[in-house]
C-alpha cells in the first residue's frame, strides 16, 4: 500500500473494498454500457468446480470456452450448453478468455503456469485450486504455508489471480445457486482492483454472494482448514467472522 495512505490510517482491506465498489458500480451500470456485455471465459479444469461454473456462466449470458488435456470428453457438456460454450485444449482455453478460471488439481499449478505463460498474461484468473498434502506432492506444504493465493499468483506469473469459489462444496456449488433466503457467499481476495470487480460479477452471476476478505496474502484466511474456510454461509454470517 503507498505510504501516504496508509499514514492516513485506511487499510489494504478497506481500500480494495472502496476501488472495487467504484469499478463494480461501473460494471453494474454505473458507466459505459460495454461493461455490461457479456464476458469470454476460457476454463481450465472443467471438472467437479469448473463444470459447475461453465452452466452457471451460459445461464448468465457469458460465453465460456472449456477445457481438458482429453476435449473429446467434453462433447456431451458443450451440447448440453449450447451455442454459447465451445471445448478445446487448455492453452485454447487460456487463449479464449478475457478472464480465465483455473480449478485444477494443485499439483497441476506449476506445469499450467509454465505451459500457458503466454496465454495467461495479463488475464484476470480466478483461482479455485486448493493445495493438499496427500493429492498434490511435495511442494504442496510450502504452497500451504504461503497461503495459496499468494502461491498461485507466483506460480502463475500473474498479478491478477482473484482466489474465489476454493471453500464451497462442490455440491453447493453445483445444486445450491440463488440459495434462499440468503444467498450462499464465496469469499474472495486479490490485489489488482479491476480484477476483483470482474471476480465479484461473475460470483454475482453464477448465483452466489462475493464477499471480498482483503488481499492475496490475506485470502490465506479462507484456505481450506483456516478460519474463513466455511462452505455455506451467507454474506452476513460470514462478514461477521472477518477480522
Ligand atoms: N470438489 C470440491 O468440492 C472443491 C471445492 C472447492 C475447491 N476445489 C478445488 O478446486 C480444484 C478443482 O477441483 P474439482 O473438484 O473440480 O477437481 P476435478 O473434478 O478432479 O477436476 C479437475 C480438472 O482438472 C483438469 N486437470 C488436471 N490436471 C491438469 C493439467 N495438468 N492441466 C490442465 N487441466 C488439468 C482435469 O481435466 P482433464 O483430466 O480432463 O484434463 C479435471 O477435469 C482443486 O484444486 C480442488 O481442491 C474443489
Amino acid at each position: 500500500m503507498p505510504r501516504q495512505l496508509s499514514h492516513l490510517g485506511f487499510s489494504r482491506r478497506a481500500l480494495l473494498v472502496a476501488a472495487s465498489f467504484v469499478l463494480g458500480a461501473i460494471a453494474f451500470g454505473g458507466g459505459a454500457a460495454h461493461a455490461q456485455e457479456p464476458l469470454k471465459i476460457g476454463i481450465i479444469g472443467t471438472g467437479k468446480i469448473g463444470g459447475a461454473l461453465a452452466r452457471h456462466w451460459v445461464k448468465a449470458g457469458h460465453e465460456v470456452f472449456v477445457s481438458s488435456r482429453h476435449p473429446e470428453e467434453l462433447a456431451d457438456l458443450v451440447k448440453e450448453l449450447g451455442p454459447k460454450a465451445h471445448a478445446g485444449t487448455p492453452r485454447e482455453a487460456a487463449a479464449f478468455g478475457s478472464v480465465v478460471l483455473v480449478s485444477v488439481p494443485y499439483g497441476a499449478m506449476p506445469q499450467v503456469g509454465s505451459d500457458f505463460a503466454k496465454e495467461l498474461a495479463g488475464k484476470v484468473i480466478i483461482d479455485t485450486s486448493n493445495p493438499s498434502l496427500s493429492r498434490d506432492g511435495p511442494g504442496a506444504p510450502e504452497w500451504q504455508r504461503k497461503g495459496a493465493g499468494v502461491s498461485t499468483a507466483e506460480l502463475l506469473k500473474s498479478t491478477r489471480v482473484v482466489r474465489a469459489y476454493n471453500c464451497i462444496p462442490a455440491a453447493s456449488l453445483a445444486g445450491q445457486a440463488n440459495r434462499q433466503p440468503a444467498r450462499i457467499a464465496i469469499p474472495i481476495g486479490g490485489d489488482d482492483a479491476t480484477a476483483i470487480a470482474i471476480a465479484e460479477r461473475l460470483v454475482r452471476d453464477s448465483g452466489f454472494d462475493p464477499v471480498l476478505v482483503g488481499s492475496l496474502a490475506k485470502s490465506r484466511e479462507f484456505d481450506l482448514g483456516q478460519p474463513l474456510a466455511q462452505g455455506n454461509l451467507s454474506a452476513v454470517e460470514l462478514r461477521a467472522k472477518i477480522k
